[in-house]
């Protein structure tokens, strides 16, 4: 076995001396037919306990400047859900007391719309010597996409939100984070009722340019 196919093999490969091309496969599965499924298209059932485990241990394995462990993984189904709308709008009705009923129970509907909602958390090391706030932050990001890459490849979809929810220090504080804490996002996880549209996705080489100091001239 080469030293590719050994790599192979450990990431989960099944008999990867069998095709000389299983990584056609693993990299589909996992990132390049990455996409997200929006919440009007996930239904029951949600990630199980043990799937769940595997999605939340691949997120720690997220790049971690520091080994600070900022990441933090609120998890909330069943009647949760329900808490945590009340949770929304009664912050939602702080933040903003004209907000109308309308407004107000879309908010409480808003963590309903998945089985499973898990807000990743970033819990920050403030005036660390050598590891910026914003590499905490971007570690938190970091597992919040391997969360939704582990459940695509596990056979679930989801897609990750944000908003007004993830800054209210409300919410924060009812999630048991500090106001000082991020969250990064709030990911609705469940099971794709259907294919949702195509995407069109963007070409890398429209985004890239090869630099060197004495020959690039290219700018974005
Ligand atoms: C940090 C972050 C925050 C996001 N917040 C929202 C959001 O609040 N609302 C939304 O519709 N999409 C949001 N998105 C985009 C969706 O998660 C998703 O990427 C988008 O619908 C495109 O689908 P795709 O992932 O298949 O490309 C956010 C993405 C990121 C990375």
């Amino acid at each position: 076995m080469t030293k590719h196919e050994q790599s192979l093999s450990r990431l989960g490969a099944t008999d990867v001396t069998a095709s000389p091309k299983a990584s056609d496969k693993l990299l589909p599965t996992c990132l390049s037919e990455r996409r997200s499924i929006p919440p009007k298209l996930l239904t029951e059932p949600g990630p199980n306990a043990e799937d769940l485990k595997t999605m939340l241990d691949a997120a720690c394995r997220s790049p971690d400047h520091g080994a600070l462990r900022p990441w933090r993984f609120i998890t909330i189904e069943g009647d949760a859900r329900g808490q945590l709308g009340e949770v929304f709008a009664s912050a939602r009705k702080e933040r903003d007391p004209d907000a109308t009923t309308r407004e107000l129970e879309a908010e409480r509907r808003k963590p309903l719309r998945a089985p499973l909602v898990i807000a990743v958390g970033a819990s920050v090391t403030h005036d660390h010597p050598s590891v910026r706030e914003i590499d905490q932050v971007l570690s938190a990001g970091c597992a919040a996409h391997a969360i939704l890459i582990a459940a695509q490849v596990l056979g679930y979809g989801g897609i990750w939100l944000t908003g007004s929810n993830c800054h209210d220090p409300n919410v924060k504080r009812a999630l048991g984070l500090r106001s000082e804490d991020s969250i990064v996002g709030y990911l609705y996880l469940g099971t794709p009722l259907k294919e949702p549209p195509v995407r069109e996705r963007p070409n890398a080489d429209h985004l890239r340019i090869s630099w060197s100091l004495s020959e690039s001239t290219a700018t974005f």
